[in-house]
């Protein structure tokens, strides 16, 4: 059911679940200091408890809610100045006062402004609220309104923000540590935060991401019912009525009846692509074949959508 932004903050400070929209995709959101409305969103994604959430601040006199230590950090300041409100999740110390659901009993909170002035001001008119992905646990995030209805039904509250602008998750950084390292790629690159920082950030690397620092790489993720595979270099004749053909670069003789192509545009391939994989699935198709991406290419959300894609080809 849609809600106006200021019927969603009443809901909140209520102890009520709303789902809101960001630049991101769209999140489920509760008061991040009331336990019960916390609880429900695991219940109601079906998510597992040791998955922390991410908390969604206003403002930044906010952060001194969550963590307390290192508020006056360098890099903190330089992250927060460079990239709020925007798609940059910060893992930073908690304060004992932020609850135990939240952060999956971690001494780590996830923190970040998304960038969306109807979520700013519900935040605004309630309470930082934590906010995973509006899906069911294991579906594709939502980048649409119709896609969280899809998941839950009518009867939950969703605040129409339209459809999200970049498509992908935030990118998720852990700046506990000298060395700051990305634990989710997203729209913020490693080359965007270095050229702040002055020291190489690197993206954490699969093998010590089942390592406690990066929690949520061990769940299911971004998986459609439909297989999803690589494209190999000539298989025309596999392409049929029930297959989907994904194309950012080559032009090919034969694309197959069901096919996209994003002509170079990944950010527009970004945006579409958790779309996509619903499209699929409501139209019951049995295998989505992506081109491979470019390694060698400048484009900053490249990292992004070859995380998200390969976790779907994985799974
Ligand atoms: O763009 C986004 O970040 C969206 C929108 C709604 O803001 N939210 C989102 O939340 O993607 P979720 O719950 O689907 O993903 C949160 C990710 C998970 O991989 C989780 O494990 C990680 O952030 N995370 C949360 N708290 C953490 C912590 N303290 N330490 C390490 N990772 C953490
Ligand atoms: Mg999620």
């Amino acid at each position: 059911m849609i809600v106006s932004p200021q019927k969603a903050s009443e809901l909140i400070r209520k102890g009520e679940l709303v789902a809101l929209p960001t630049e991101t995709v769209y999140g489920l959101a509760a008061d991040a200091f009331n336990a019960v409305a916390v609880r429900k969103t695991f219940e109601l994604k079906n998510r597992p408890s040791a998955n922390p959430l991410i908390v969604h601040i206003s403002e930044i006199s906010q952060l001194g809610m969550f963590t307390g230590h290192r508020s006056d950090s360098e890099t903190l300041l330089k992250l927060t100045e460079a990239f709020w409100p925007g798609p940059l999740t910060l893992v930073v110390p908690r304060k004992k006062k932020v609850l135990d659901i939240v952060t999956g009993g971690l001494e780590t909170v996830a923190i970040r402004m998304p960038d969306h002035p109807k979520t700013l001001s519900v935040i605004q008119n309630s309470m930082p609220v934590t906010a995973p992905s509006a899906n069911r646990s294991g579906r594709p995030s939502p980048t649409k309104v119709q896609h969280v209805l899809e998941d839950f039904g009518e009867t939950l509250p969703v605040v129409d923000g339209g459809d999200c602008a970049i498509g992908l998750e935030s990118t998720v950084v852990d700046i506990t540590n000298d060395n700051p390292v990305i634990l989710r790629p997203g729209k913020i690159s490693p080359e965007m935060l270095s050229d702040i920082l002055g020291v190489e950030v690197g993206i954490q690397s699969k093998k010590s991401s089942t390592s406690a620092r990066s929690p949520g790489t061990r769940y299911t993720h971004y998986k459609p019912d439909a297989e999803v595979r690589w494209m190999k270099r000539r298989q025309p004749d596999i392409y049929n009525e029930n297959t989907f053909q994904v194309y950012h670069t080559i032009t090919p003789e034969d694309p197959g009846p069901n096919s996209i192509h994003f002509h170079g545009d990944f950010d527009e391939m970004a945006r579409a692509l958790y779309d996509l994989y619903r499209t699929a699935d409501r139209k019951n198709l049995q295998t989505i074949f992506i081109e491979p991406l470019p390694e060698h290419h400048p484009h900053p959300l490249l990292p992004a959508l070859q995380n998200r894609i390969q976790h779907s080809v994985n799974q």
